[in-house]
């Protein structure tokens, strides 16, 4: 049964305006919802950029030796797997915070550097949280549109004024796949004024092949104003247990320590992170599958005639055209959960997430049958 929001009464005249303009998040419903409701047995979910091979096993592991001692609260500070996470990417733990989802840090710099009238410039089409977060703060979105299906770097450095205090650069963007170069970034990173924090979100990283991806961390190392979002949510296959970090000169982890609740990251998501750093394997593994995944669709989708995106993430913005509602629908029917793409104004393309070859093969199927 869908549930209604409730009409709301007068306590909308003492919330702030910038509350009631956004839209409530609506999510999905659960696969178990979807399997009973259509009669079905699989549900194949490639909707939300999650690992299809499933969470490291040595964190699964890590999980199950730490269940005896979660009457405890968490470690606040996030002590081991900072200094995992500082070993990990060549830091100190004082450059590094932690969140719940990397999306509570962008949540934490629009709260601390996004007052009133304050601007942050953005890619058009980019990752949703950076537009709703900011007009949480009261601050003006700056959407800037992809060229090519691309960030356009230089035209986001036009867009600067005084009022500009973040520029969000989503590398690899969701939902294009594609990257902004070291060469087009170095460029920003050199003339970007001295109040304006440059927000690398990587959280697709690990899977990037391109020889000219930049080496983000080490212009934080040089001191410049750039913080680097990554996560455990995608390759590592931890998106359920909510955790993500960011990697920072000193003094800007310290004003989002200010704004971070105090138990901000549960226990059982610090041990999984730090298991799932060491866990090599699977880590490779997850990357081959994305590798392999990719170049069957690319292949099936060619021979089909469909446009999509060449990505550098672990999904693909593909172009379905004027049936793209009653395809998803069609899909959903047979199982598959893709991502519609309204919400990003592309309500004629999907977001596929690549899945095991198995769960490819079933959705090029099941696709080519639900555009005839
Ligand atoms: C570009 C980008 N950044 C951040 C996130 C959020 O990741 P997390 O699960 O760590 O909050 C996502 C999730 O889809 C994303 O696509």
């Amino acid at each position: 049964m869908e549930e209604k929001e409730e009409s709301l009464d007068f306590l909308s005249r003492i919330v702030p305006p910038e509350i009631l303009k956004v839209k409530p998040y609506i999510p999905g419903k659960p696969i178990e919802e979807v399997k009973r409701e259509l009669g079905i047995s699989r549900v194949i979910k490639l909707a939300s950029n999650e690992n299809s091979l499933g969470p490291a096993p040595k964190a699964i592991q890590a999980i199950y030796q730490y269940a005896s001692k979660i009457h405890f609260y968490p470690d606040g500070g996030c002590y081991y797997l900072k200094k995992d996470l500082a070993e990990h990417t060549g830091v100190d733990p004082g450059n590094i915070i932690v969140g719940n989802g990397s999306d509570e840090i962008v949540s934490m710099l629009t709260r601390v550097f996004i007052q009133k009238g304050d601007e942050a410039i953005m890619g058009d089409p980019s990752f949703l949280m950076y537009k709703i977060d900011t007009q949480l703060s009261q601050g003006k979105v700056v959407c800037v549109p992809l060229k090519e299906s691309r960030l356009d770097v230089s035209a986001m450095r036009e867009a600067i004024t005084s009022r500009t205090k973040l520029i969000f650069i989503s590398n690899p963007n969701n939902p294009t796949g594609t990257i902004v170069t070291e060469r087009e970034l170095k460029e920003l990173v050199q003339t970007i004024p001295p109040d304006v924090l440059l927000v690398c979100d990587e959280a697709y990283y690990e899977y990037v092949d391109s020889p000219d991806y930049p080496d983000t961390v080490s212009w934080v190392k040089e001191g410049k104003n750039i913080i680097v979002l990554r996560t455990f949510s995608k390759i590592y296959g931890l998106a359920g247990l909510r955790i993500g970090y960011g990697i920072a000169r000193k003094g800007i982890v310290s004003l989002l320590n200010r704004v971070r609740p105090p138990f901000n990251v549960n226990s059982l998501a610090q041990v999984a992170a730090r298991a799932g750093l060491k866990d090599r394997a699977h880590l490779v593994k997850s990357k081959r599958l994305i590798q392999e995944g990719k170049k069957f669709l690319y292949a099936k989708l060619e021979e089909m005639g469909i446009e999509f995106v060449p990505t550098q993430a672990n999904f693909i913005l593909i172009k379905v055209g004027g049936k793209t509602e009653s395809v998803i629908n069609t899909l959903l029917k047979k199982g598959i959960i893709v991502r519609g793409m309204e919400a990003y104004n592309l309500p004629h393309h999907i977001r596929l997430t690549i899945g095991t070859q198995e769960e490819n093969e079933i959705f090029i199927r099941e696709f080519q049958e639900a555009l005839r």
